[in-house]
């Protein structure tokens, strides 16, 4: 769990799900997941598989310092609409690649499509953002092998934490 209460955003891009013709269950996924390590989620939001509303909302929750954390799901596979990935990297300073890779390596195990996801990572100002694919097992399984080293590097982002070898696993 992360020492400090950290602030959560999550964004869904779903164009069925922005016009209320799906349940988004992928975003109350995440929900479940960050507020049971001690997160708050700031903010949710359902919008289109549109790359100027996803890139947005992300600059609105970065800039306005209203997250620490930036969780999208869904848009990141083939689709023509999957546009998640192009949004995440037209607003982040910073690329942080090993955050999906190591979603990519774990999930491998679970399904070999998930070589299909391009979800991208990276930092934009104090805020870290982080893709992950769109069904909630997926979700689920990708978030719940990173949530626990995403603490430690918000701690070092945020200035809170600058000591690396402590709690190495
Ligand atoms: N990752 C995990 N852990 N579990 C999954 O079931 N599904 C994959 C992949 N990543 C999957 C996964 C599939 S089938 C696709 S097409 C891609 O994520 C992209 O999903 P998206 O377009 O919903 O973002």
């Amino acid at each position: 769990m992360a020492s400090k209460q950290y602030r959560v955003g999550i964004v869904t891009a779903s164009d069925k799900g922005s016009r209320g013709e799906r349940f988004d269950e992928s975003g109350p996924a995440i929900r479940r997941i960050v507020e049971a390590r001690g997160y708050a989620v700031a903010s949710y939001r359902v919008l289109p598989d549109e790359e100027s509303l996803i890139a947005d909302e992300l600059r609105r929750l970065a800039d306005g310092d209203l997250c620490d954390l930036i969780l999208t799901t869904g848009g990141t596979g083939f689709s023509p609409r999957d546009r998640t990935p192009e949004a995440t990297l037209s607003v982040i300073e910073r690329e942080a690649p090993g955050i999906t890779e190591a979603i990519r390596a774990f999930s491998m195990a679970v399904t070999k499509r998930a070589m299909l996801s391009r979800a991208r990572a990276g930092i934009r100002g104090s805020a870290l953002i982080v893709n992950l694919p769109g069904s909630p097992k997926a979700v689920e399984e990708s978030l719940g092998f990173i949530i626990d080293e995403l603490g430690h590097g918000l701690a070092i982002l945020k200035g809170d934490d600058g000591e690396c070898a402590r709690g190495n696993a």
